[in-house]
C-alpha cells in the first residue's frame, strides 16, 4: 500500500476516522500529525462504538505501530484517559506500539482555562471552539516563551518552569478576563505523574517514521478538523490552531513530501460545520434539521449540534487544489437514501457576478448566494452495498458527478459507520 494522508476536506467531522480504520487493516503505522483533542474520531467496529480524541485510531488493530507526531499539540489527560478506557475493553497499548513525539507540545490545564475564558469574552463573536485548549497551545508554541514540549516533561526543571508559567497565566487569567487563578502545586504534581507514564513512549518520531519507510512499512497519516479549519486555508479567524491540510502531514510528522504518494480527502455527501463561521449551503430550514435527525449530526466532542447543508463544490474544488488530493473519500451516502431531491453547489453569485472560486475573504463569503444543481434522490437504500454496481444507479450519479464538479476521482464510498459498509471505488 502506498503512503497515504487521509485529510478532512470540509470543516471537520468528515467520517476521518471511518476511513482511516478501514485502511488501517494494511497499515503498519498510524500516524497523528496536527491537532489534539479537539478532535472526535468516532469507529464502530462488530457493533461497539470508540470515540478517540489523542490516540490514532489505528490503536484498534493489533500489530499497527500508532504515532502521536511532533505537530500534535498533547493533551496528557485526554491520552492516558483514552489508553485507561481502552484497556478496561480489553486492548493494552504497550510501548512499542505507541510513540509519542519528544517535540510534540503539552496542552496544561490553563491552556484550556484560557481558551475558555476568551471564548468567554468574545460573546457573540465568540470561534465556537472545542474548550481543549488546543489555540493557547499553539499561540505558546509559536510565543516561545512559556511552551513545554513532551521533552521538557522529562527534564529536571520542569518544576521551576511550570511553577513560572503558571504564575504567568494566572495573572493573564486575572486581570485580562476576570478569571479564577489556577493552583501551580496541583497542576505540576499531576504534571509530573503524566510524565513518568509518558516517558516509555517518548521518542523522535520524525526518525522513527521515516526508517520505518526506508524498511518498506505501509503508513498512513490521520488528519484531523478539515481544510476549511486551516489556519491559512480555511475560513479564518473560524477556524483551528493548526495547518489540517496536506503540507501539514509534512511539518508535523518530519517526513518529506517526496515520500507521501497518496492524498485523500474525506468528504460528507453533504456538508455540517460545529461552531460559527460562514457557511453558505447552509439549511436553516427543515431540510437542514431533517439531514441533521437523519445523519445524528450531533458533535462527538461537545455533543453540539452541527449546522448541516447540502454538498459544495466549490469547496470540494479548493480543497482539491490545496491539498493536491489524488482521490475522494465520500462518505455518508446512505443519509440520503430517503431524500427525494438533492443539490449540489456548483458556484456562487455575489453582486451580480458568479464566483467559481472559493473566495479567501470570509466577506465575500458570508454574502454569497450558493448556485445549485438539482438532482434526483435515489430513495432506495445503499447500505447494504458493496461494489458500485450494487449503487442505485441515481445514487452512482450523484457521486459521479461530485467526483466531476470537484475535478477528483472517488476513490472509496461509505454507506454506514461499520468498517464493512465501504466501497472501495
Ligand atoms: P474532527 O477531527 C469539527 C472546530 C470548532 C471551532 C473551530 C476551532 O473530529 O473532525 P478549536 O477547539 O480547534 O480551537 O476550535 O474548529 N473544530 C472541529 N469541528 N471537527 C473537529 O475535529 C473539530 N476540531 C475543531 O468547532 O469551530
Ligand atoms: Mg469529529
Amino acid at each position: 500500500m502506498p503512503t497515504k494522508v487521509v485529510l478532512g476536506a470540509q470543516w471537520g467531522d468528515e467520517g476521518k476516522a471511518k476511513i482511516v480504520d478501514y485502511l488501517a487493516a494494511q497499515a503498519d503505522v498510524v500516524v497523528r500529525f496536527q491537532g489534539g483533542a479537539n478532535a472526535g474520531h468516532t469507529v464502530i467496529v462488530e457493533g461497539e462504538t470508540h470515540i478517540f480524541h489523542a490516540l490514532p485510531v489505528g490503536v484498534l488493530n493489533e500489530g499497527t505501530t500508532c504515532v502521536v507526531a511532533n505537530g500534535v499539540v498533547l493533551d496528557p489527560e485526554a491520552l492516558f484517559s483514552e489508553l485507561d478506557e481502552l484497556s478496561k475493553r480489553g486492548t493494552v497499548v504497550e510501548p512499542g506500539q505507541l510513540y509519542v513525539s519528544s517535540c510534540a507540545h503539552v496542552v496544561m490545564p490553563y491552556h484550556k482555562a484560557l481558551d475558555r475564558a476568551s471564548e468567554a469574552q468574545l460573546g457573540s463573536g465568540a470561534i465556537g471552539t472545542t474548550a481543549r485548549g488546543i489555540g493557547p497551545t499553539y499561540r505558546d508554541k509559536v510565543d516561545r516563551s512559556h511552551a513545554f514540549r513532551v521533552m521538557d516533561l522529562l527534564a529536571d526543571d520542569l518544576t521551576d518552569r511550570l511553577r513560572a508559567a503558571v504564575q504567568s497565566k494566572n495573572q493573564i487569567l486575572i486581570a485580562i478576563y476576570g478569571a479564577e487563578p489556577l493552583k501551580a502545586d496541583e497542576i505540576i504534581s499531576e504534571t509530573l505523574g503524566y510524565a513518568e507514564r509518558l516517558r516509555p513512549f517518548v521518542t523522535d518520531t520524525s526518525l522513527y517514521l521515516n526508517k520505518a519507510l526506508d524498511e518498506g512499512k505501509m503508513m498512513l497519516f490521520e488528519g484531523a478538523q478539515g481544510t476549511l479549519l486551516d489556519i491559512d486555508h480555511g475560513t479564518y479567524p473560524y477556524v483551528t490552531s493548526s495547518n489540517t491540510t496536506a503540507g501539514g502531514a509534512c511539518t508535523g510528522s518530519g517526513v518529506g513530501p517526496t515520500r507521501i504518494d497518496e492524498i485523500i480527502g474525506v468528504t460528507k455527501a453533504y456538508m455540517t460545520r460545529v461552531g460559527n463561521g460562514p457557511f453558505p449551503t447552509e439549511l436553516l430550514n427543515d431540510e437542514g434539521e431533517r439531514i441533521r435527525e437523519l445523519g445524528n449530526e450531533y458533535g462527538a466532542t461537545t455533543g453540539r449540534a452541527r449546522r448541516c447543508g447540502w454538498f459544495d463544490a466549490t469547496i470540494a474544488r479548493m480543497s482539491a487544489r490545496v491539498n493536491g488530493l489524488t482521490g475522494l473519500a465520500l462518505t455518508r451516502l446512505d443519509i440520503l437514501d430517503t431524500v427525494e431531491s438533492l443539490k449540489l453547489c456548483t458556484a456562487y453569485r455575489h453582486g451580480g457576478r458568479l464566483l467559481e472560486e472559493f473566495p479567501a475573504d470570509p466577506r465575500v463569503l458570508e454574502t454569497c448566494e450558493p448556485v445549485y444543481e438539482e438532482i434526483d434522490g435515489w430513495c432506495a437504500p445503499t447500505t447494504e452495498a458493496r461494489c458500485v454496481e450494487d449503487l442505485p444507479p441515481k445514487a452512482m450519479a450523484y457521486v459521479q458527478r461530485i467526483a466531476e464538479l470537484s475535478g477528483t476521482p472517488v476513490a472509496y464510498i461509505s454507506v454506514g459507520p461499520d468498517r464493512d459498509e465501504t466501497i472501495a471505488v
